[in-house]
């Protein structure tokens, strides 16, 4: 397949799965994990933040990590690789086709630009739970008066992503694999392809058969796997192809 053939197989699709990371809201000014220059564990240890115990041992310094990364989410706007997103699947569904999109973002940015079928794999940074009796709350208000933030019972709140060392959320895993499993079209956009079990989604769509796409501006280690590399930014990329999907109507 070539990028001139892909709107193409995108029409034709009959169950589509498209996996992103944290390259997809890079133009909407969060930064990546691993990019040499300006990724966050660049500049941070992950080990000291973004572990269970991390947390346990300063939870202070953990919850307002995260809760400045929260607050720098609610003040991003979604850029137009995640509008062709959600552009691309409401085309897929009036017609009555599968589309599955699921992320390690934690910005939720996807479902703000209108994506409504979304697997969080890796949790969200707006969804905070109680480390010591579980209740859970989305919070969109300002930050936090005091760190950790404490839940009715006593108890420290932590962000609700998945640290190292943690289980991923086991019903978002089942419903992601499921759809691969049944997918003959799946995009990589926006990861480097190196945290498992996510990446194990690309190399298992390459080996049940879907004609599979990676955009990235960058080459990673399943671009010589998948049928079609565009390496390119993921907002340019994914306009051009949404709108050769569905020609936006010229205005005069
Ligand atoms: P990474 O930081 O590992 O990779 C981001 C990728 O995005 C890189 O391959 C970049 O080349 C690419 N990229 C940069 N700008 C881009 C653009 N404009 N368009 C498209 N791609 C672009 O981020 P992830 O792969 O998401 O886990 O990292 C996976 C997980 O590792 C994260 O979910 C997080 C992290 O540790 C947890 O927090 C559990």
């Amino acid at each position: 397949m070539n990028e001139s053939e892909l709107a193409r197989a995108l029409a034709e699709s009959r169950s589509c799965v498209v996996l992103t990371g944290a390259g997809i809201s890079a133009e909407s000014g969060i930064p990546t994990f691993r990019d040499a220059q300006w990724g966050l564990w660049a500049e941070f240890d992950p080990g000291k933040l973004a572990t269970p115990e991390a947390f346990a041992r300063d939870p202070e310094l953990v919850s307002r990590w995260y809760d400045e990364r929260r607050l720098a989410v609610a003040g991003a706007r979604p850029n137009a690789g995640h509008f062709a997103l959600a552009r691309i699947e409401r085309f897929l569904e009036e017609r009555g086709r599968r589309f599955l999109l699921v992320t390690q973002n934690v910005d939720r940015l996807h479902q703000r630009a209108g994506s409504r079928s979304v697997v969080e794999l890796h949790g969200s940074l707006l969804d905070w739970r109680c480390s010591q009796c579980g209740a859970e709350r989305e919070e969109s208000g300002p930050a936090f008066p005091c760190y950790p933030p404490r839940c009715a019972c006593g108890g420290a709140r932590r962000p609700g992503v998945v640290w190292f060392g943690e289980m991923l959320p086991q019903d978002s895993v089942a419903r992601a694999e499921g759809a691969v499993n049944d997918c003959d079209l799946f995009f990589s956009i926006g990861t480097s392809a190196e945290v498992f079990p996510a990446a194990g989604l690309i190399h298992r769509a390459v080996d049940l058969g879907a004609r599979t796409v990676e955009i990235n501006p960058q080459p990673t280690p399943v671009s010589r796997r998948v049928d079609l590399s565009i390496h390119e930014a993921a907002a340019t990329a994914l306009r051009r192809l949404a709108d050769e999907l569905e020609p936006r109507p010229t205005k005069y």
